[in-house]
């Protein structure tokens, strides 16, 4: 990871992220998560705030240490425990269906092969248990998708390998996950701003084994 991702990226991402009207869609994401959850793309703890009481334990797995020493004034301030378990969600160390729930946020668009990231997710989760996202990705409007393809480049080298026109919706539901509940809009900003801004959230459960 060169000086850009180490120092700036983190930064970059935390100040778009961190908005009010973002925190309270990470509220509605986080608020159904209990027990153990795995969260994906930990970056500067911005879901810190939002887990409810019923989650006992976080373990975190992010690659960016400028991110995880980022969140280091928010997790000193969680009542729940964190532990940075690992750097890469499409390789993690937990053991099979050993967590109640795996969080999202914003990730998908960044972890380099997201279908293997969800196969690991799908993998440690309990059968039943729940896959709570929060992303941005592919819009629906044909002109909206070709200026996302004409950005994507760019924001991928400024943004840490982000990319625009991921179809959270169709990774989600190709990884054999049981969609549960989504909603798909634009987050508040303006028009011009559209090729970031189309959004998915909800959740999706590992289907129990027959
Ligand atoms: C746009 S940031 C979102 C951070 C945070 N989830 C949030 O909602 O503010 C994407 C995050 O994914 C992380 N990431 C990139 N590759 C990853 C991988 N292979 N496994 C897990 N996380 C990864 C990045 O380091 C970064 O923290």
């Amino acid at each position: 990871m060169g000086w850009w991702e180490r120092t700036v990226v983190p930064k970059l991402v935390d100040a778009s992220l961190r908005g009010h009207e973002i925190g309270e869609l990470r509220g509605e994401v986080c608020a159904p998560l209990s027990g153990r959850v795995l969260e994906l793309g930990f970056g500067s703890g911005l879901n810190i705030r939002w887990y409810p009481d019923t989650v006992e334990q976080i373990h975190a797995v992010e690659p960016s240490d400028g991110g995880w020493e980022m969140s280091q004034r928010r997790r000193n301030r969680s009542s729940v425990p964190i532990v940075r378990s690992g750097l890469d969600g499409q390789d993690l160390a937990e053991a099979d269906a050993s967590f109640d729930a795996v969080l999202c946020t914003f990730s998908l668009c960044t972890i380099p092969d997201p279908a293997r990231a969800l196969a690991e997710s799908i993998r440690v989760l309990k059968p039943g248990g729940t896959f709570a996202f929060l992303e941005h990705g592919l819009a629906p409007e044909a002109a909206t998708v070709r200026r996302q393809r004409r950005w994507e480049p760019i924001q991928r080298r400024v943004g840490g390998g982000c990319h625009l026109t991921r179809d959270v919706e169709a990774l989600i539901s190709d990884s054999g996950l049981a969609m549960n509940s989504l909603t798909k809009e634009y987050l508040p900003g303006p028009k011009l701003a559209h090729p970031w801004l189309f959004s998915y959230r909800g959740s999706a459960v590992r289907v129990a084994a027959d």
